[in-house]
């Protein structure tokens, strides 16, 4: 039986109804939820990114400026703004757009936003308070992908989860979310000998490799469910995730789509941290 497909547009869709009705509440206060997104250079594929950011702010009823550098930008300048909008009252969210040029740090970026207002959940402080189960700002795509599994009424307790993937914004994170939520996690990655033997022992399969439809049937578990978290290219150029969607999804029971899975979710969840962010000025008590 074909695995129940996890629409991740609808669930998107549900919480930014209640992120709107948050950022009207917090209008009435006087309080607009606002996002200041940094980009440097012309990369295609950050451009569309923060373009698609932006629309969402402004479709919920939030405030957001855009600074864009060239690429040329010096590393001094950028962490002059930087300074400049952890001062500004106007804003509550931070972004800087990754990746970055090579002559500007990302660690030096990352760490000059202010904790408070690291919507991105990518400073070293947020990333802590993260692992040790406290508060903090998560990092969008995973915990887009919580909240997905949450909504899905997936059980994670005891749960085998394999995580593809050990990037700082993605694979480490979300296997830790997962970690705090009682399931047993196991990475994989590059190196890992016979993968397949290691996923197809996974309840639960978070794939994000970044290679188009590497994951086929002899990777996956009969009824697992398979979380897919690839943004590629196909051979007609067309989007398409980490996971053979058409190939594998008879054997599980659900599964997310590529387009229109973990993606909405991403920049649900940097909505939500905003409006967490803005929601802290009053109290810092605000949940969904
Ligand atoms: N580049 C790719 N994904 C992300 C993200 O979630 N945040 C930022 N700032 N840059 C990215």
């Amino acid at each position: 039986m074909a695995g129940r497909i996890i629409d991740g547009k609808q669930i998107a869709q549900v919480l930014r109804d209640s992120i709107q009705e948050e950022v009207m509440f917090l209008k009435d206060k006087g309080i607009t939820p606002g996002l200041a997104v940094v980009l440097v250079g012309d990369n295609q594929a950050s451009e569309t990114y923060v373009r698609m950011k932006q629309k969402a702010c402004e479709n919920v009823g939030m405030h957001s400026i855009l600074i864009h550098y060239p690429a040329t930008v010096s590393e001094t300048e950028l962490l002059a703004k930087l300074h400049e909008l952890n001062q500004d009252t106007s804003i509550h969210g931070i972004l800087v757009q990754l990746p970055l040029p090579d002559n500007i740090s990302e660690i030096k970026v990352i760490e000059t936003i202010v904790p408070e207002k690291d919507v991105d959940g990518f400073h070293p402080i947020n990333i802590g308070r993260m692992m040790t189960g406290q508060d903090a700002f998560l990092p969008c795509t995973p915990y887009g992908i919580i909240k997905m599994l949450e909504h899905e009424n997936i059980d994670l307790e005891g749960k085998h989860v394999v995580v593809i993937g050990r990037s700082n914004i993605v694979g480490k994170p979300v296997g830790q979310l997962l970690l705090n939520k009682n399931a047993t996690v196991t990475y994989c990655h590059s190196r890992t000998k016979d993968l397949a033997s290691v996923t197809r022992s996974a309840d639960i399969l978070v794939a994000a490799v970044g290679k188009a439809k590497f994951i086929t049937e002899e990777y996956i578990k009969p009824g697992a469910v398979v979380i897919d978290v690839g943004m590629n290219r196909d051979e007609q150029d067309k989007l398409c995730g980490d996971v053979d969607f058409e190939g594998v999804r008879n054997m599980t029971k659900a599964i997310t789509p590529v387009p229109g899975g973990v993606g909405p979710m991403t920049i649900t969840m940097l909505l939500f941290n905003t409006v967490k962010s803005a929601a802290n000025v009053l109290d810092s008590s605000y949940s969904l």
